[in-house]
């Protein structure tokens, strides 16, 4: 598969994407003046933070022209232990000081999911000036998948897979009994870049189905994930490939 790189392990994973955040990135400001990245929840991304901070990265880029958005929430406090913007806050965004003008959360303070979806939708529809029923362009979006092949929070089976309309939703997970936050199908598909982070054997039978399998979106979300005009990347260690040939 032309889109799929393998690497020995994790951390040379992530170092590759890494690489591509500085090269879509500084291609982006070139072109538009900004770079409009949506970061992933999960722990994978852990490591590419860790790259991005260090010094062979971190002086690569003019950071004051990156913003960041988040492809999905739980429907938690900021501060919460399980909060995707509260790990890349701190593992990423506070240490490299990125403005506060420049970090797009989505409020979940706000006690309603729905609401919190409406706010997160208005403020993307904002900063992209977006008219009635278009869509982002996001520049990168990165994406990890679960063993159950979900990605971002469409979960098997749920109702935010048919979702054609919004640009983000809240989404009824009924195996975790929690709503999620997440960006939708539509909006995902219509970014310029996306690039899956999958590593850990036990996403390996989940990633074969993924790209191999019989297409099943409702059983395995994650093949949904087909880019308008954009380019898809999966990253995958050695551990999640095992089951690819
Ligand atoms: C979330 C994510 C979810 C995550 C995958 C992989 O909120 O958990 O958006 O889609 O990316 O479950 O998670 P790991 O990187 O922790 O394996």
């Amino acid at each position: 598969m032309k889109n799929l790189k393998i690497f020995e392990n994790l951390s040379e994973l992530s170092k590759f994407a890494a690489e591509q955040f500085i090269s879509i990135g500084n291609k982006k400001i070139d072109k538009n003046g900004r770079f409009v990245v949506a970061l992933s929840g999960g722990s994978t991304p852990k490591i590419l933070y860790n790259f991005l901070l260090s010094d062979e990265f971190k002086e690569k880029i003019d950071w004051e022209k990156v913003f960041f958005f988040f492809s999905d929430e739980r429907d938690v406090s900021p501060i919460s232990e399980k909060s995707n913007f509260r790990m890349a806050n701190e593992q990423f965004l506070k240490p490299l000081k990125i403005s506060k003008s420049n970090i797009f959360r989505w409020h979940t303070e706000i006690i309603n999911a729905v609401e919190v979806a409406e706010s997160y939708e208005r403020s993307i529809v904002k900063f992209f000036n977006l008219s009635n029923g278009k869509f982002p362009q996001f520049d990168l979006i990165f994406l990890g998948m679960g063993d159950d092949g979900h990605t971002v929070s469409l979960f098997p089976f749920t109702k935010a897979l048919n979702e054609t309309e919004s640009i983000v939703i809240s989404n009824y997970v009924e195996k975790l009994d929690t709503n999620r936050l997440t960006f939708t199908y539509p909006t995902i598909n219509n970014a310029a870049n996306v690039i899956f982070l999958v590593a850990g054997k036990d996403k390996a039978a989940a990633l074969k189905e993924v790209l191999k399998g019989e297409k099943n979106c409702e059983k395995f979300p994650s093949q949904c994930i087909k880019l308008a005009d954009g380019k898809l990347l999966w990253l995958a260690d050695e551990e999640a490939a095992s089951l690819i040939k």
